[in-house]
């Protein structure tokens, strides 16, 4: 038994989350998770929210709000949702807790003792109104290249030229509008991050087994020469440099969000005293292998700036295994975007369907190899071809025929032959695939490989016929209905990494009353030889039939989505 930490990008703060955050990092991470603990592996799944920045201010300051109980407020949204999402994190903490502080401020200390860090003094602009120092893309005016009267400090959206605020004319604060602003020399802390360039290379070109868009990603920045970077800014919320001369000055937040990992793992820890060892999960050369998930805009920080952070402490923490990166989700050929408010937001979808629904749909999509696309015609067809008709018909087919003819128990007689066996092999072939898919972290053929599983049970019914074979024989029907529930339980296992409810409900039918609770206990694995017998269920077992399992989203459904959600192609 080994362990696994496993952690995905922690979603800032400042607003709900659309399904192309969630498919490049919680929901791959949670299905990982699931698979590993019911392989009998000791997991830790570990995530956040990343409540610092500028943005958190400002969305507070939107919602009239102090930034700490908005964010207060913003995770319990969260949490739920994820809650929602069946997503089983061990942990879901808050990069703006008091471990957090300690341990970035812990960090901060050791990088500056071992000669990593630097003051320098740098110009930057200050909003008289506002009474604080504007973030580069907080200052606004005009193009100095374009015209365009809105390009932001740090690069004009218009002709995409990257700017200095200092080079924008008529400049202007974004958040009060106010031309009353002026430059001012402010001390911040810059992380030497040039002198890691090598340690970090060595790292990166050790990970032969990583998928080429991580390293090529961090290959990229080490060959444009890592720059020394800020990590301090002049906000109020953040955490705290504890430096002589820093007062009212916090670090960058993309300094502290990694560090969360580790100060999460420190919160779950502080929840019971039986975890005291916790730090065991963090410390290199201890047996725990550590996985990370996240979309490919966050790679470097987490194959650069996070690893290069712990190089420079100079202590023993454990550095990730491997990144699992994934591309973009778009939505009607544009990206998913927050700010523009084009795609499906995570609440959204829950108050639309199930999570099953959407977790199937996104995984057996899931951006891996290329961006890939999210339409309400697509989710439509997918979701009832596999789920409604593949699955969700089968299981209902069997369970109400069988009761039909013998009752509400699992049927007697008849003997496995070459049908059953052949069946068993074939199923043995599609479960390793499956598992093979599942370890490699690759979620697409995961998906494939088990929709075709379930296919490859539909087959053996529609060539058994029961409905035939029941007017001749009996015993023949019999067997193939007890084999088929063999079936339906052995989908209640294989399939609980990605539909843990249906799952659930699968392996919970076996009683009189079925299966009526949220989720049951962890699902194990089943052996190649479970599979060859296909006999968890023995003749006289009770059996109850579910509603339907998975149901059909109709041409209306899509319409009525189209309308709400927007559908034109903005590619
Ligand atoms: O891109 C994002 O959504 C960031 N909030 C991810 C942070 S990941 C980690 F470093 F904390
Ligand atoms: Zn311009």
């Amino acid at each position: 038994m080994a362990r696994h930490l496993i952690t995905s990008a922690l979603p800032y703060i400042n607003g709900i989350k659309h399904l192309g955050n969630l498919v490049g990092s919680m929901l791959p991470a949670d299905v990982y998770a699931r698979y590993l603990r019911q392989r009998g592996h000791d997991v830790l799944y570990i995530c956040a929210t990343d409540e610092h920045g500028t943005p958190a201010e400002l969305a507070a300051r939107d919602a009239g709000l102090p930034v700490a109980e908005f964010c207060r407020q913003q995770y319990e949204v969260q949490r739920e949702i994820y809650a929602g999402f069946r997503l089983s994190f061990d942990h879901f903490g808050r990069s703006s807790s008091e471990q957090n502080r300690e341990l970035t401020q812990h960090f901060g200390r050791r990088l500056a003792e071992r000669g990593y860090i630097e003051e320098r003094t740098v110009k930057q602009v200050y909003s008289v109104t506002d009474g604080r120092f504007l973030p580069d893309r907080y200052v606004v005016g005009t193009c100095p290249y374009c015209g365009y009267e809105r390009a932001r400090g740090d690069q004009c959206e218009n002709c995409t030229r990257l700017l200095d605020p200092t080079q924008l004319i008529e400049p202007r604060s974004a958040i009060s509008g106010s031309p009353d602003i002026e430059v001012r020399d402010s001390a911040h802390l810059y992380f030497l991050q040039s002198k890691l360039a090598d340690q970090l290379r060595t790292w990166i070109e050790s990970k032969t087994d990583w998928p080429v868009l991580t390293t090529s990603i961090a290959l990229k920045w080490l060959n444009e020469g890592l720059e020394d970077r800020g990590i301090t800014r002049d906000l109020e919320w953040g955490v705290p440099v504890d430096r002589p001369g820093f007062e009212g000055k916090v670090y960058y937040v993309w300094f502290d969000a990694p560090i969360e990992y580790i100060g999460a793992t420190k919160e779950w820890a502080d929840v019971d005293p039986a975890r005291r060892d916790w730090s065991s999960w963090w410390t290199e050369g201890d047996d725990v292998t550590y996985t990370q998930f996240m979309a490919k805009d966050n790679i470097p920080f987490h194959a650069i700036m996070f690893p290069g952070t712990i190089f420079a402490s100079g202590e023993d923490w454990k550095l990730t295994d491997y990144i699992k990166g994934f591309n973009w989700l778009n939505y009607y050929g544009g990206k998913f975007s927050t700010s523009q408010g084009h795609g499906i937001f995570t609440d959204q979808a829950l108050d639309l369907l199930p999570p099953d629904y959407w977790r199937y749909f996104l995984m057996a999509n899931a951006p891996e190899g290329q961006d890939s696309s999210f339409t309400w015609e697509l989710f439509a067809a997918q979701t009832n071809k596999d789920l409604a008709d593949t699955l969700g018909n089968f299981v209902n087919r069997v369970l109400s025929f069988s009761k039909k003819r013998f009752g509400p128990t699992v049927p007697a007689g008849g003997e496995p032959g070459p049908a059953e066996i052949e069946l068993a092999e074939e199923l043995v072939g599609h479960i390793q695939d499956y598992a093979a898919a599942l370890e490699a972290m690759q979620f697409r053929k995961a998906s494939q490989a088990l929709r075709a599983a379930w296919s490859a049970a539909n087959s053996y019914l529609e060539r058994k016929e029961p409905w035939v074979q029941i007017r001749t024989d009996a015993d023949a029907a019999a067997l193939t209905l007890r084999t088929s529930m063999n079936l339906i339980y052995l989908f209640g296992l294989l399939s609980a990494p990605i539909i843990p409810d249906a799952a659930a409900v699968l392996r919970g039918l076996w009683t009189e009353d079925g299966y009526t609770e949220g989720e049951d206990q962890q699902p194990v694995w089943p052996s190649d030889d479970e599979v060859r017998e296909l006999a968890w269920l023995p003749a006289g077992q009770a059996f109850s039939v579910p509603n339907v399992l998975f149901r059909k989203i109709t041409d209306d459904d899509v319409a009525e989505w189209r309308e709400q959600f927007g559908a034109e192609d903005v590619g």
